[in-house]
């Protein structure tokens, strides 16, 4: 990691968002990442979100990017919000002084396994630590047992359960000591 908030894992590059960047291929990505946990009858944001709906939230946040090289140019192959502001009320523990989070966090399917969502995982943990956070908390789907799984595996623990307005599922806080 550099100064610059850039970090390297294999050909790929975490950075935050550009200006440049394409909101409707990151939009597309959502989905394709997303899509396990719709097949399951879910309905997270992520997966059925629009480009207006991208951008605000990207606009209402640190937005992170995970990029490889693609001939001349870039693709975009993993997403990650950290500290995201919503309309909606928060879980108690994400208001806590202590606590940073994190939503949005999505790898292409076609690159998933390959420690790219790990490398998001570390640059938000970093943005935590900076901002002198001691937890790095996120919200995710409860029926998703594997992907609570992938959490509890890097150290994350169960805080508390939390209903957003927004899905059609029951969510699980989850956060990890990071100090
Ligand atoms: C959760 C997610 C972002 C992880 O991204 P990723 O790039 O696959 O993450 P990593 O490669 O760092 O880690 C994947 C883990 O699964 C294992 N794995 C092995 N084969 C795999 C495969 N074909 N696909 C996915 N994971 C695989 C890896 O070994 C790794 O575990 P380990 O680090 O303990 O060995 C990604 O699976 C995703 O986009 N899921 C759908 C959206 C979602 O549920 N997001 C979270 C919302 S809270």
């Amino acid at each position: 990691m550099n100064e610059a908030g850039v970090q390297r894992t294999e050909s790929v590059l975490v950075r935050p968002l550009a200006p440049t960047d394409s909101i409707p291929e990151i939009t597309r990505l959502l989905h394709r990442a997303y899509a396990k946990q719709v097949a399951m009858g879910l309905q997270p944001l992520a997966g059925r979100q629009d480009d207006a709906t991208t951008a605000e939230r990207a606009a209402n946040s640190e937005c992170y990017v995970a990029v490889r090289r693609d001939g001349p140019g870039e693709r975009v192959v993993g997403v990650i919000l950290f500290e995201e502001q919503e309309r909606a009320t928060f879980p108690s523990f994400f208001l806590k002084p202590h606590v940073a989070h994190f939503a949005q966090f999505g790898v292409d399917p076609e690159a998933q396994g390959m420690g790219i969502g790990r490398a998001l995982l570390e640059t938000v943990e970093r943005r935590a630590r900076e901002k002198g956070a001691t937890e790095l908390a996120l919200s995710m789907a409860e029926p998703d047992r594997e992907l609570y799984d992938f959490y509890v595996k890097r150290g994350y623990r169960f805080i508390e359960h939390w209903q957003w307005p927004y899905t059609n599922y029951r969510s699980c806080i989850l956060s990890k000591a990071i100090a």
